[in-house]
This record gives structure tokens, C-alpha cells and sequence, in this order.
């Protein structure tokens, strides 16, 4: 059993408000492969790379729909895992709380958080590749075998909502985690190999704003030597032991 502070708690209790920033360790209880784990199975010729990327889509719209149609598939086998669950729990339970993830599969949301920051887009969600409009599947015609055609653009096809590599983040997105980060006075890097920008950053944004920053993940990363505390291990263990504490009476 992992040690958790009682100054972390202590400061948790204390903050005005808590900045949690997910990554796909965040999912890898719930089963999901994390990003720089290898692909699985039929896809395991393909790098996410090669894949989540417009041009990909551009050239092959049908393999890129294929594969999203097929994580889709995985994900309804998926339930969110305790850490899920225990970052929903925690929102209730401070003075202040904005979830911010990177992962794009929903699993926080089914946990019951709410207003979770989605970096990344969302797996879950569909748009239009031309105008970025939202598009509802379920209004369209068609088996979805293929990428159906947009409803908002004669041109355009239906993509999943993530953001692809090249890709620019949804801006109102990346200020909300930008506000909430600089601002916090405790921010939690939880499952996260912290190396793709901006979400990397935000770490060290709120350690410049003077926030206590925790990092949660079983290895070390490029923000550990940078972290005030480091919790060596899986975030669906460590974080219902920091909720467990968290109930208890302050003395
Ligand atoms: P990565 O796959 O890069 O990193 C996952 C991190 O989770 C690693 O540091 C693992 O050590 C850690 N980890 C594994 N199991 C864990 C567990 N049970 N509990 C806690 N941590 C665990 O995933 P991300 O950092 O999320 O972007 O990758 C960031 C972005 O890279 C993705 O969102 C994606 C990709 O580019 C886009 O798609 C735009």
C-alpha cells in the first residue's frame, strides 16, 4: 500500500481550488491500451501515427473510420475503474475542482464527473472533417460501415471529435486548462507520460503560480525531478486511498 502525505491531504482540504490532469494511465485499469503501448490485434501493423491524422483521412477515410469504429467497439466493453470513479467522488468533496483530460474516451464522464476539460476531443462524439460541426450519428441514414457523408458540408465526411496529431486544440478547451492550472494551488499530473504539448505544460504552470504538484503514475517521467511529490504507482489504487483520507475528520 502506497503512503500518501498528510500534507497532501491537508492541502487538498485547504486549496480554494484543485487542478487534476489526466492521461491514459488514467484508462489503463479499465483495460485500454495506453497510447505509446503497442496496438493490438488487427491493428497492430498500423501506429496510431500513421492513423490519427487528417491526412490519413484525407487518403483513407475508410481504414482511419474503421479503426475508430473499432475502438468504439472496445469502449463498450470498457467500464470506468476506481480511479474514475474516485476523481468524480473528489470533485464533491473540495472547495474547487477542474478535471482536465487528454484521453478522449469518455471514461471520466461515465464515472459521473462533470464539466471535464477534453484536450484531446472525444472519441464518443462525431464532427464533420470540413466544417468541425458537431454531427448525431444516430439522425443519419446508412450502416455506418463507412464514414457517412456530412450533413454540413456536400464535401465533407463524418470523423470522429478527437483532435488529430497536427491538428490544433479546441482553443476554449486549452484556455479553461490554462486559467484553471495557473491558478490552482494543488495540481494532480495523474497517468500521464507528460510529454506531448501543451497538456504538458500545465504542470509546470501551476508550479510557477506557486501550486503544489503531485504526480501520480507507476513510472517516471519527464516531470518527476519537477514534481513536490511523486506517488509511484496505478492511479485506480492510489486515488481511492487519497478519497478514503480525504473523508476522514481533519484533526
Ligand atoms: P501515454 O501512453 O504517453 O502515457 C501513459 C502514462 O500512464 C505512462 O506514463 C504510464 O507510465 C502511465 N500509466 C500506465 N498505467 C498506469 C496506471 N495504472 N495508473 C497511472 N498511470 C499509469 O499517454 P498520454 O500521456 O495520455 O494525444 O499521451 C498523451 C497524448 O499522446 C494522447 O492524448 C495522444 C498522444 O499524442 C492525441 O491523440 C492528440
Amino acid at each position: 500500500m502506497i503512503e500518501i502525505s498528510l500534507q497532501l491531504i491537508k492541502a487538498l482540504k485547504q486549496a480554494d481550488s484543485v487542478v487534476a490532469s489526466t492521461g491514459a494511465g488514467t484508462s489503463a485499469e479499465s483495460g485500454i491500451a495506453t497510447f505509446r503501448q503497442s496496438q493490438t490485434g488487427l491493428w497492430s501493423r498500423f501506429r496510431p501515427e500513421d492513423l490519427a491524422t487528417p491526412e490519413a483521412f484525407e487518403k483513407n477515410p475508410q481504414r482511419v473510420w474503421e479503426w475508430y469504429q473499432w475502438r468504439r467497439e472496445q469502449l463498450r466493453n470498457v467500464q470506468p475503474n476506481p480511479g474514475h470513479h474516485a476523481l468524480a467522488k473528489m470533485a464533491a468533496m473540495l472547495n474547487g475542482f477542474t478535471l482536465i483530460t487528454q484521453n478522449v474516451d469518455g471514461l471520466h464522464q461515465r464515472a459521473g464527473s462533470q464539466e471535464v476539460i477534453e484536450l484531446h476531443g472525444s472519441i464518443v462524439r462525431n464532427i464533420c472533417h470540413r466544417s468541425r460541426l458537431e454531427v448525431e450519428l444516430e439522425h443519419l441514414e446508412g450502416d455506418q460501415h463507412s464514414p457517412p457523408r456530412s450533413p454540413h458540408h456536400r464535401q465533407g465526411l463524418v470523423r470522429p471529435a478527437v483532435v488529430w496529431f497536427g491538428e490544433a486544440l479546441p482553443q476554449a478547451a486549452l484556455e479553461s486548462a490554462i486559467q484553471a492550472s495557473s491558478r490552482c494551488q494543488v495540481f494532480l499530473s495523474i497517468g500521464t507520460s507528460s510529454i506531448v504539448q501543451p497538456a504538458a505544460s500545465l504542470a509546470e504552470m501551476a508550479r510557477q503560480a506557486g501550486s503544489l504538484v503531485v504526480e501520480i503514475n507507476p513510472a517516471s517521467t519527464p516531470l518527476s525531478s519537477h514534481a513536490d511529490m511523486v506517488l509511484q504507482g496505478k492511479s485506480g489504487e492510489i486515488l481511492p486511498r487519497i478519497l478514503e483520507l480525504l473523508a476522514e475528520p481533519s484533526d
